[in-house]
């Protein structure tokens, strides 16, 4: 079943990947529970510090605890400071993906490095106004580049049309690198977006207040994957 649901496109698996930050914080678990039935690929923690954003949001514990009900992959992306001080604790609460922001590194080459270490994949993201010149030194320790749509540290904010060329950038990067990377986006990413950012050349999907505003988890998982698809079948 799970293969049937990553089309392979062109040698491009498209992947919808939910944020819970929309989630019934009373209900994480039951939330997580659902999106895995509704056929979502991963589950995505906006991991929030109240420093590097204006938001406080999920700690390890609240990650493990949700790990029990929920057998898919999740990746957190740590919108903090200091990151490589959680690295162990996130890796720990059963997170397969770690995600930071250079902007918040002191030495970023040691720190993707180090998540390697920790046995998880590494993930690079770049809010809106950081170039791609900061990650096309280091591709070989990367395996998911996230390139922002909104300005990190909220959920229900409007798509940023103008980051498709980066996300274009960023795809042509990636296939001449030979590299496997996944090419995520996230932020405002809904059924009136969506296609635009497949169609420059993203492959994953982060989409937290769509999802909640479908019927149901498993309406939208599938219309979202489908626009996709249909974008990159062009
Ligand atoms: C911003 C967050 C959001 C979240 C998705 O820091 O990273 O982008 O994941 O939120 P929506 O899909 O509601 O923009």
């Amino acid at each position: 079943m799970a293969a049937a649901r990553h089309a392979t496109l062109r040698g491009v698996s498209v992947k919808i990947v939910p944020s819970v930050l929309p989630a019934d914080f009373a209900r994480l678990g039951d939330d997580c529970a659902s999106l895995e039935e509704a056929g979502a690929d991963r589950i995505q923690w906006d991991v929030m510090d109240g420093r590097f954003v204006p938001n406080l949001t999920f700690g390890p514990d609240v990650i493990a605890a949700c790990r029990k009900v929920c057998t898919l992959g999740f990746e957190a992306h740590l919108m903090c400071e200091r990151p490589e001080e959680l690295l162990p604790r996130y890796v720990e609460a059963g997170c397969e993906l770690v995600i930071v922001h250079p902007e918040t590194l002191q030495q970023a080459h040691y720190t993707y490095r180090s998540i390697r270490e920790l046995g998880v994949r590494t993930g690079i993201a770049l809010s809106p106004a950081t170039p791609l010149a900061f990650v096309e030194d280091v591709l070989d320790l990367v395996d998911l580049l996230l390139i922002m749509t909104v300005s990190p540290g909220f959920g229900g904010q409007s798509y940023i049309e103008t980051m498709e060329p980066k996300i274009a950038k960023a795809r042509a990067m990636i296939d001449a690198s030979g590299f496997d990377i996944e090419l995520e986006v996230d932020g405002g990413i809904g059924p009136d977006t969506i296609a635009g950012a497949a169609g420059a050349g993203a492959d994953v999907f982060c989409a937290g207040s769509a999802l909640w505003r479908y019927d149901s988890f498993a309406e939208g998982v599938a219309d979202l994957r489908a626009r996709a698809e249909a974008a990159w079948k062009g």
